[in-house]
């Protein structure tokens, strides 16, 4: 579908991708993502909203600064890895140093044609569905420029018809999986991260071609915990809450199974239906618990 469809004052859906309307992107800021000049040496970060994008910033960040000691920048995470879809974007990408980086919600399809073309490196985080509606949930009631969504039924029914912000959560998953092939891309579970966070880096540094040493991976490691971002301002967005931009913190609670609490039986009997369905023979996995 190549035409705009208005979800609500909130939100519009162009191709599969759902934009905040408020953000101000137009259809021409939108058709200019393809144009991107992209370096070789970019890094490219996508994932479904609430999948542990600013968790995967942070690593990125740590491991390029490691890598590049000379070359690091002291601007938040927020700033390194700029947001495709922001209206500041192409200003900040252009000040970047390399290697850059860039962050992106966006599905395959309106991608930078460079991704492909220049083979660039693609990190493509992915989380538990159920915790990434969760997520959501919370931050419908945080991000200014989304609605509020009053309760969690609501934003239930929409996540399983496609209409949550971010879109179809199943398509996003399927379209990247569908296009591998045709990236240098590498896959990585939140619920992985979080039983074996080193063992991720190291696979992480080999898939991007950063040889470090043990102690600077532990340094990644360090600063990369849910409890050290909490309070490292460059990392958490605290920029955003303290310019009421977020009404809450993002970084929540940074657990699996959270959707324990929310979902009723029914729900939850649905949902796996559901996911069932669209998910079908998909190959990869994915975690709903993690028993502490
Ligand atoms: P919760 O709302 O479940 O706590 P994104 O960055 O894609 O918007 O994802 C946000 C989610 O990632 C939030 O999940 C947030 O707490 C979690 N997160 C961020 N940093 C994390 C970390 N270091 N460890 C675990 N979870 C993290």
């Amino acid at each position: 579908m190549d035409s705009v469809e208005h979800l609500s004052p909130y939100m519009f859906r162009y191709k599969s991708t759902i934009f905040a309307t408020r953000e101000g992107l137009t259809l021409e800021d939108i058709h200019g993502f393809q144009h991107l000049e992209v370096r070789p040496t970019d890094i490219c970060l996508c994932t479904f909203p609430k999948s542990g994008t600013m968790w995967m910033q942070e690593i990125l960040v740590q491991i390029v600064n490691a890598a590049y000691p000379n070359q690091v920048e002291d601007v938040s995470n927020r700033m390194r890895v700029p947001w495709l879809e922001g209206m500041s974007f192409n200003n900040v990408f252009r000040e970047s140093h390399d290697p850059r980086m860039f962050r992106t919600h966006v599905f395959p399809d309106l991608l930078p044609k460079d991704v492909k073309a220049k083979k660039i490196k693609v990190v493509y985080v992915m989380r538990n569905p159920k915790d990434v509606l969760v997520s959501l949930y919370h931050f419908t009631q945080s991000w200014i420029q989304l609605e509020s969504v009053k309760t969690f039924g609501d934003i239930f029914w929409d996540f399983l018809e496609d209409n949550a912000p971010g879109g179809s959560w199943f398509d996003h998953v399927l379209h990247f999986h569908r296009e591998k092939d045709q990236m240098d891309i590498h896959f990585i579970k939140y619920e992985d991260m979080l039983m074996d966070l080193r063992g991720e880096v190291v696979k992480l540094c080999a898939f991007l071609g950063k040889d470090l040493t043990d102690e600077a991976i532990d340094h990644v490691v360090e600063m990369s915990t849910f409890k050290n971002m909490k309070t490292n301002p460059k990392a958490n967005y605290k920029d955003l809450l303290e310019a009421d931009k977020y009404r809450k913190p993002t970084m929540r609670k940074g657990e699996a199974g959270d959707w324990k609490n929310y979902f009723t039986v029914a729900q939850n009997e649905h949902f796996d239906k559901v996911f069932k369905e669209r998910m079908g023979e998909f190959p990869l996995s994915f975690t709903w618990d993690l028993q502490q």
